[in-house]
């Protein structure tokens, strides 16, 4: 069931079925997320059976006022301290040492835990109203392409459910970047909607991108096909282009872009079906659109879906990590 999240007396419905154990997706900044109450673990499972999702992949915790992380992380690190005042409430998840009080299942049994405090506003009255901490991963089947609006869940989830909040389109359109500062060195677990270049310039020092897979227990949840569609996706840079028009035909892909600077460019290489991302080339524009996008080309009648690689700085970055990873050609390992 799709609620108008502007009307407060939806939030409060929601938040009654968040303290009765039950599912809400809501929405967030980054992207759409499925709720439950985290200190009631029949409903955290209930998360992982709706996506379909492995029990060895751990949840983030979401919370709306700083003195919850009290009860959910052992220590803050004094770098932490730093991202939390420049970077929340907003799209960065921190790991913790975790706290006895947190279940097994939300963090797939590691000592750690990822917490964030999201700066949507229907997010943060939700968590607030339901007088808890929401665990909620993306609003997606497992593996899937993560949901930037409600009809997006929809589609995606539909009645497993209770009650989806219809909150708009999500504003960066990219996950939560996912850090770990715990020891000497800043570890970037995920690239997400805040850059590595944010990140250094806060702490004045360089962060190092963890490449992190299910094999290794230091943060399992990164598995090789991600975000993908349900079409075939290849993801190239300009070298491989070149190579891939010499072997393959391109009359049924259509192949999406960042900006009117690629497309002249493959236009100039043959391709008539070009999608563009940002027609000025803004990083923010292009990651509010690409999941969405990828959405709608994956229900098209092209055969293929080609990603031409974005230049690889700032959210760039990310959005070259996305559709590497939901590529069934790439080495998934970024
Ligand atoms: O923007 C976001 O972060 C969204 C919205 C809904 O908040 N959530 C999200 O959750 O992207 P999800 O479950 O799709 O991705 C969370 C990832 C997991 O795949 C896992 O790898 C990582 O977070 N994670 C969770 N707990 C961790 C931990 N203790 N150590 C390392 N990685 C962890
Ligand atoms: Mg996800």
């Amino acid at each position: 069931m799709i609620l108008d999240a502007n009307k407060k007396e939806n939030i409060f419905k929601a938040a009654d079925v968040i303290r009765r154990g039950g599912l809400v997706a809501f929405p967030t900044e980054t992207v759409y997320g499925l709720g439950a109450d985290a200190f009631n673990e029949q409903a955290v499972l209930k998360i992982f059976k709706a996506k379909g999702r492995p029990l060895e992949d751990p949840l983030i915790l979401h919370i709306c006022d700083i003195t919850q992380l009290d009860r959910i992380a052992e220590e803050v690190p004094e770098k932490a301290r730093i991202l939390i005042k420049k970077f929340w409430p907003g799209p960065l998840t921190i790991i913790f040492n975790k706290s006895k009080n947190i279940s097994d299942k939300i963090t797939a049994s590691l000592k750690t835990v990822a917490v964030r405090m999201p700066s949507n506003n229907v997010a943060l009255n939700l968590i607030k109203e339901s007088n808890t901490v929401i665990a909620a991963p993306s609003a997606n089947k497992f593996q899937g392409i993560s949901p930037t609006n409600a009809s997006d869940v929809e589609e995606e989830l539909g009645a497993k459910v209770d009650i989806i909040l219809d909150g708009g389109m999500s504003e960066y359109g990219l996950e939560s970047t996912i850090v770990d500062c715990r020891g000497d060195e800043v570890l970037v677990l995920r690239l997400g909607a805040i850059s590595n270049e944010q990140i250094e310039q806060e702490l004045q020092e360089k962060v190092s991108l963890k490449v992190v897979s299910i094999d290794s227990k230091a943060a399992p949840g990164m598995y090789e096909l991600h975000y993908a569609p349900k079409k075939e996706l290849i993801f190239l840079d300009e070298r491989q282009l070149v190579n891939f028009l010499k072997q393959n035909s391109i009359t049924e892909a259509v192949i999406l872009c960042f900006s009117k600077q690629e497309e002249e460019f493959l236009r100039k290489n043959g391709f008539k079906e070009v999608v563009v991302l940002s027609q000025e080339g803004s990083y923010k524009e292009a990651a509010n659109k690409y999941f969405s996008t990828l959405r709608d080309l994956d229900k098209s009648n092209f055969k293929s879906i080609i990603c031409y690689k974005l230049p690889d700085n700032g959210l760039g970055r990310t959005i070259n990590d996305r559709m590497k990873k939901a590529s069934h050609h790439g080495s998934g390992k970024v």
